[in-house]
């Protein structure tokens, strides 16, 4: 296809294409901040007028790329109707990329270049909800629903009202503030009254439009679910578990965590998705007056509604809908709780109000949980790369909500005996989607006297060697470096995507190479020879040479990766890329002593100790020095010293005491820690500063004695929020 073409077939209230004279003016605007000289009224020379006619060509080309290529991803996040391949689309992105590197001054925030993530922020700031952000009230049963429908008619003096029916998915709530066309703002719900800019993470997820419409108000405040399809949340969740990382219980914390990360590049990797579901407020142009109209009109702006979303003009109509979504909504890409009940009119809306934290004219009809009763046949262990037991249940397979399941994560020992879970029991399972089935607890009337109570063995399954379970820890672990599960699944962990991506070297090679003996660390990978591939079955010459290639290839990974390639317990991507920061190479790090380490934001005791623990251990030891005479990068690409960077808070030292109302107390800790604070537990003469919450206990006076600043809660807000 011609790529210069304009799409055809544009909804008629769709403007991204459309020549906007004020659109254009403000983009004059942003350029002279770049060129005050050339677009001053004078212009010095031809030399500049030329300069001006090649910018103005690039920038015109610059404004069709954006148009066309947000007018194409809003067919295939929005619509769900491509018009054009990925490779044409691939082809548009990076025409526009490479005229953006050329031409930096001509970036805009609204650019989708953008939507990638931006560097690291240290922590994220605070927006005031000009409206509230409410909840909803839960019912669970039709007397439930019939019984709020009748208050609601009262309330209105009416006999009946149209309703509007919406799924509740299980996501997170977002508030997304557009002012001239241009997303300014998105937030999360916070406390309802206030949340967190999160705008840069939130500019990745693609179907949320960077920018609307000139039909569309002047500023207006959308909200909507952002969640993690079924299918994403199975992917991420078969990754992390590739790379040892914690799994997340359900599409919800997925969604929460991927949306709450400092570093929306992070974001931008998760396939987040949104449906609108209410506009917030709206300045300076007449709204629709009913939410389905509502609605539609957002959708005409551009945003997602949901498809199953319905008009019930009783309630006996609300219910029958609620009995077909109980079948249906298994086929749902994502993940849904309950039925959301709206009163359609904006008035009715009004006139009934809210109470406390929740509106009477809307509701959560929930689903039940879709739970099945099965057998545990025996508890079996799988030895994770960092020596961890992981228990699992082995249950009589059952259908659960269209499922089978036959497997059952538990987590520890200490979960197995808190839910009392026996070999032998019968149990209820749940599942929610595709969240990894659960044990919800067993059946003890069914039990018959056979059952076994489980204990973590003393010895590791796999190599047999001594288990131990570190004091604070719920894992138990196998103490043998060396055991054959560890050692496998710490090469599995090396060659993986996130880590060296040694493509064409899988689970199923690893395992091939580690029974012929070829491959017992990582760092035999780097010595293996063609023809000792060519010896293993069914690798034919064409693959041994890719294989070969691409471990060579690998020798020169960025050191984050290379840091997180190694499997020191408890660094995740994440943290590898906070250390890869920090550090210059992996015998810098080698070196680091914990202090060091603590010093870093976010790097608490736990990790510190796991990292100086890793490099004291011999075989850690040899597999680098093995991995630096394969000619392995173990420095950044150019070497150069990084010095911790000074943060606001450096050198000042917190304690909390009594109950935050705004944060928990590690989320608190974190913010500290963020802006370079430390955060401590008990108040001594380094305590700088003591943050006061309700029914606080003893601290108080002696950070008085002790001549701390105190600061109650609404000022520590404040000075987190000057620091930010
Ligand atoms: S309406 C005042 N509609 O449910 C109206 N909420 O328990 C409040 N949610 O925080 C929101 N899908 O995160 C509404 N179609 C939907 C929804 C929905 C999910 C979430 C939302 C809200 C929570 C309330």
């Amino acid at each position: 296809m011609n790529l210069q073409r304009k799409p055809l077939g544009l909804p008629a209230n769709f403007a991204w294409q459309r020549k906007d004279s004020t659109r254009a003016k403000s983009r004059v605007a942003e350029l002279c901040v770049f060129f005050p000289i050339s677009i001053s009224p004078v212009l010095h020379c031809e030399w500049e007028v030329e300069r001006l006619k090649v910018i103005g060509k690039v920038k015109q080309r610059v404004e069709d790329l954006r148009g066309l290529i947000d007018y194409h991803n809003y067919r295939y996040y929005v619509l769900d109707s491509p018009e054009i391949s990925d490779a044409e689309y691939d082809e548009l992105m990076r025409e526009l990329r490479q005229l953006e590197a050329g031409h930096p001054e001509l970036i805009t925030p609204h650019s989708p270049t953008q939507r990638v993530g931006a560097p690291p922020v240290e922590a994220f700031g605070v927006v005031e909800h000009p409206e509230p952000l409410l909840s909803l009230a839960n019912t669970f049963s039709y007397e439930e629903l019939a019984a709020w429908h009748k208050r609601a008619t009262a309330l209105l003096a009416r006999r009946s009202f149209d309703l509007v029916c919406e799924p509740k998915i299980d996501g997170l709530a977002v508030a997304l503030t557009y002012v001239d066309g241009f997303l300014a703002i998105g937030a999360t719900r916070g406390d309802g009254y206030r949340g967190e800019n999160i705008t840069q993470n939130l500019r990745t997820v693609r179907s949320i439009p960077l920018s609307v419409p000139k039909e569309a108000p002047p500023r207006f405040e959308v909200r909507g679910e952002v969640y993690l399809p079924k299918a994403g949340f199975k992917k991420l969740n078969e990754q992390r578990a590739k790379e040892g990382l914690p799994l997340f219980a359900n599409p919800r914390n997925a969604a929460a965590g991927s949306v709450r990360q400092l570093d929306s590049s992070i974001t931008a990797k998760r396939p987040l998705d949104i449906y609108v579901y209410a506009l917030g407020w709206a300045e300076g142009k007449a709204v629709p007056d009913t939410h389905w109209e509502i609605m539609q009109y957002l959708e005409s702006l551009g945003f997602k509604i949901n498809p199953s979303m319905v008009l019930a003009r009783t309630i006996e109509e609300a219910e029958s809908h609620y009995q077909d979504w109980l079948e249906s909504r298994e086929g749902w890409p994502y993940e849904a709780d309950g039925m959301v009940v709206k009163a359609n009119e904006i008035t009715f809306q009004q006139e009934m109000g809210s109470a406390a934290h929740e509106p009477r004219w809307a509701i959560a009809y929930k689903f039940p949980a879709v739970q099945g009763t099965t057998r545990v046949i025996d508890i079996g262990i799988n030895v994770g790369r960092t020596g961890s037991l992981n228990p699992y249940a082995i249950l009589e397979p059952v259908r659960v909500g269209g499922a089978i399941i036959s497997q059952a994560a538990l987590h520890n020992e200490d979960d197995i005996h808190r839910k009392d879970i026996r070999i032998r029991d019968s149990v209820v399972v749940q599942r929610a989607g595709e969240v990894i089935p659960e044990i919800v607890g067993p059946v003890v009337s069914l039990r018959t006297g056979e059952e076994k109570i489980f204990h973590m063995p003393s010895r590791c399954p796999v190599c047999g060697a001594r288990v131990i379970k570190p004091e604070g820890e719920a894992m138990h672990r196998c103490t043998n470096a060396a055991c054959p599960s560890q050692a496998l699944e710490r090469i599995k962990h090396f060659v993986s995507r996130g880590a060296m991506d040694i493509d064409g070297v899988g689970e199923k090679l690893c395992l091939a190479l580690f029974n012929a003996g070829l491959v017992r660390d990582a760092a035999d990978l780097y010595y293996l020879t063609r023809e000792q591939l060519l010896g293993l079955e069914r690798l034919a010459d064409k693959s041994v040479s890719n294989v070969l290639n691409s471990i060579e290839r690998s020798k020169n990974r960025p050191l984050a990766r290379i840091i997180f390639a190694l499997g020191i317990l408890h660094v995740g991507q994440e943290y590898a890329e906070l250390l890869a920061q920090n550090f210059s190479s992996v015998d810098e790090l080698a070196q680091a002593s914990q202090e060091r380490l603590l010093s870093l934001p976010s790097i608490g005791p736990r990790i510190a100790d796991s990292i100086v623990a890793f490099f004291e251990q011999e075989g850690n030891r040899r597999i680098i020095e093995k991995l630096r005479r394969a000619g392995v990068r173990l420095e950044k690409a150019e070497a150069k010293e990084v010095k911790p960077k000074e943060l606001p808070l450096t050198g000042l030292e917190f304690v909390i005491t009594g109950k935050l109302e705004t944060f928990t107390r590690p989320e608190a800790e974190a913010r500290i820690k963020a802006l370079g604070g430390k955060a401590g537990s008990d108040v001594t003469k380094k305590t700088s500063h003591l943050v006061v919450g309700a029914e606080p206990g003893s601290k108080l006076a002696k950070a008085q004695k002790l001549g701390a600043k105190i600061l109650n809660e609404a000022e520590f807000i404040q000075l987190l929020e000057e620091k930010v």
